[in-house]
């Protein structure tokens, strides 16, 4: 049988519509309008596509979006006057530093300067330390987005066996350490985490109920690897080719035409998990703006 195709695209709408509608009231009521700006340092061609995505949503809510681009040899000391700046800015309720940076920028440093109220990634080591022991605080979004769809679908997460492939701290780390929480109604799972470490990663993966992949890997997964009926998250965006109009040709970790007919869920790339990490970079951002402005919200 073929596999569920879990619609990332249409679930991710569903929310910018409640986001927007949401944004309207708060700007009607309060004056409140919610404020992202987006750093990109360089000319990374993925990254230059992730943050024009990001600028393109924010503004279609109707959010205040500034855009910073800065030349792949600017300074740390430039980036991080830019970072005090908008800490101060009260316009501005989301500070988004696209990475990776370059090597000479050093990624911790730049990190540690956003005002963790602002950080709506969720890096900065406050709110990692609070996700982990389960505080309120922003939830990284590729993450945060993952838990979202696995409960929109009605996926079974309690006590099942979720196998992530990659220890990244952008997903790898934080999606285990959700998953593993007791947290409803998406938590409460047994989580195994697989690296360049693993011994037999073909023994974990086939045994997993929930396989979630984020290792940058061209169709590394293939029907063989997979449990039948498993729920396939594949979080990978690979660029591999350009189309002759000049538009990327893009493809998961995950072989989709062979693993779709055996798993029994699976994300498509495009249209999957990339969607819903927008839309909780927006979730996140309004839901600062209403804590910035002493409104009830989720993250304290
Ligand atoms: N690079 C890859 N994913 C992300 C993300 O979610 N946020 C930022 N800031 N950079 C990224």
């Amino acid at each position: 049988m073929s596999a569920k195709i879990i619609d990332g695209k249409a679930i991710a709408q569903e929310i910018r519509e409640n986001i927007k509608k949401e944004v309207q009231e708060l700007k009607e009521k309060y004056n409140i309008v919610p404020g992202l700006v987006t750093i990109l340092v360089g000319e990374d061609p993925a990254s230059v596509s992730y943050v024009k995505g990001k600028q393109k949503v924010s503004q279609s809510l109707g959010f205040y979006s500034v855009e910073e681009k800065l030349p792949e040899n600017v300074s740390e000391n430039e980036i991080l006057k830019l970072i005090e700046k908008y800490n101060k800015d009260p316009k501005i309720h989301g500070i988004l530093v696209q990475l990776p940076l370059p090597r000479h920028i050093n990624e911790r440093k730049i990190i540690n300067a956003i005002d963790p109220k602002k950080d709506v990634d969720g890096f900065h080591p406050i709110n990692v330390g609070k996700m982990v022991i389960g505080e309120p605080c922003f939830l990284p979004c590729t993450p945060y987005g993952i838990l979202v769809l696995l409960g929109k679908i009605g996926c079974p997460v309690e006590g099942a066996e979720v196998v992530v492939l990659g220890r990244s701290n952008i997903v790898g780390k934080p999606i285990a350490n959700l998953l593993m929480q007791k947290r409803k109604p998406v938590g409460n799972a047994t989580v195994t985490v697989c690296h360049t470490g693993t011994k037999d990663i073909v023994f974990h993966t086939k045994r997993a109920d929930i396989l979630i992949i984020a290792i940058g890997k061209p169709k590394f997964i293939t029907a063989d690897m997979i449990k039948e009926g498993a729920v396939i998250i594949d979080v990978g965006i690979n660029r591999i080719g350009v189309t002759p109009e000049g538009k990327a040709i893009l493809c998961g970790d995950v072989d989709f035409e062979s693993v779709k007919q055996k798993a029994g869920a699976i994300t498509p790339v495009p249209g999957g998990v990339g969607p819903m990490t927008v839309t909780m970079l927006m979730k996140n951002t309004l839901e600062s703006a209403k804590m910035w402005n002493g409104l009830p919200n989720e993250i304290e």
